[in-house]
């Protein structure tokens, strides 16, 4: 039996977000301890097939954590060492911000899903700034910007800007936010010209490389938008996708009227379609994230024309184990269709 299977029902007894703390708490822990280069041993697939390069950056596999699992940049070198390819840090704002009362984060165990309505806590942008700075992370890490909570999307270019200034030096890619269902006035970012404008902010600070994270509610021609901004400003990659509003009809968990962002296996088909859906529209990179908890899952995103994908509510389901199954995984998968490597599979299902 593996560790995880046994402190599952102890974590799982626990409410989500103090399992969560613990989890962060034992990372936290480890990354200090010369133990990590073990757990790098134990779980970093290395193997040049799984090696990808996308907007600049080199990953040395293709699964990464997604943003909102290490919000305040506090365990990437752990997150590294249980094999994952890449980690995005953040959500992060201009100040820190408490983000909303608990109870704020729900387990669907029986729909394999969660609920957050976080609300963007985090320590804000000078802290984590700096704690980036003193880290050095052996794959890449992404920096997710988002919105300060009082401010009004009007003046969101400017509070971008600011909290990219304070996060520059810190992160290898910046993937602007404007898809958190969760924070106040979010669905008016996405119209064109906030978009837009947020766009053209952090565009003319210099950053770089620089993806846009959407949602998978979004209708097709409000993605056709944010596709046309992209090209415009020349952007460096799409992530698709955050979690959703809906709930679909099959959810059994009585949870499902929490309110707040779905994650995990709900969002799995839908977020897959949106990552095909813009990989045949554009040039640029594709994140695919939503759902992926096997190295089937990640294979569908990789085949619909995701460069790389991410995961968080896998890890909660899943365990430690994960980024090793998934890339042990791939690496099957690779060979049973006859792939040199994960990037020769990127967008095969294309029309
Ligand atoms: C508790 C929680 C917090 C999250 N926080 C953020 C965030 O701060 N910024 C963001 O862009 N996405 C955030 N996300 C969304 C994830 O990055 C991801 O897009 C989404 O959960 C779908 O992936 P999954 O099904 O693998 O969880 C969060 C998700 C969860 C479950």
């Amino acid at each position: 039996m593996r560790p995880y299977s046994l402190a599952k029902p102890l974590l799982f007894h626990l409410p989500p977000e103090t399992a969560h703390g613990w989890i962060h708490a034992l990372l936290g822990g480890l990354q200090r301890t010369r133990a990590l280069s073990a757990v790098a041993n134990r779980y970093a697939v290395r193997d040049e097939r799984l090696a990808t390069r996308a907007f600049g950056q080199s990953f040395p596999n293709p699964v990464g954590v997604a943003a909102g699992f290490d919000k305040n940049a506090e365990i990437p070198r752990a997150l590294a060492a249980l094999g994952f390819g890449f980690v995005e840090v953040g959500g992060v704002t201009a100040e820190p911000q408490a983000g909303n009362p608990r109870p704020r984060l729900f387990r669907l165990p029986e729909d394999g899903g969660l609920i957050n309505r976080m609300g963007l806590n985090n320590h804000g942008a000078e802290v984590i700034g700096e704690r980036l700075r003193e880290t050095s992370v052996d794959v890449p890490v992404g920096v997710n910007v988002a919105k300060s909570e009082h401010v009004n999307p009007e003046d969101a270019p400017a509070d971008y800007v600011r909290t990219y200034d304070a996060v520059a030096s810190g992160g290898d890619f910046f993937v602007v936010n404007i898809s958190c269902p969760n924070s106040q006035g979010f669905e008016e970012l996405q119209n064109r010209e906030s978009m837009a404008a947020i766009v053209e902010a952090l565009v003319d600070r210099g950053a770089r490389p620089l993806l846009v994270k959407l949602s998978p509610d979004l209708p097709e021609p409000a993605v056709d938008d944010a596709l046309d901004i992209v090209a415009e400003f020349d952007l460096d990659g799409v992530v698709a996708t955050n979690t959703t509003t809906t709930r679909p009809a099959s959810l059994r968990s009585p949870n499902r009227v929490e309110e707040g962002g779905l994650s995990g296996k709900p969002i799995e088909g839908p977020s897959t379609r949106m990552v095909q859906y813009v990989a045949e529209r554009t040039d640029v990179p594709v994140v695919g994230v939503g759902g992926v908890s096997t190295a089937e899952d990640a294979y569908r995103k990789i085949r619909a024309g995701a460069s790389a994908v991410q995961l968080y509510t896998g890890l909660v389901y899943r365990g430690p184990s994960i980024a090793r199954d998934i890339n042990h995984g791939l690496l099957e998968l690779l060979d049973r269709d006859g792939f040199d490597s994960v990037e020769e599979a990127v967008g095969v299902d294309h029309d």
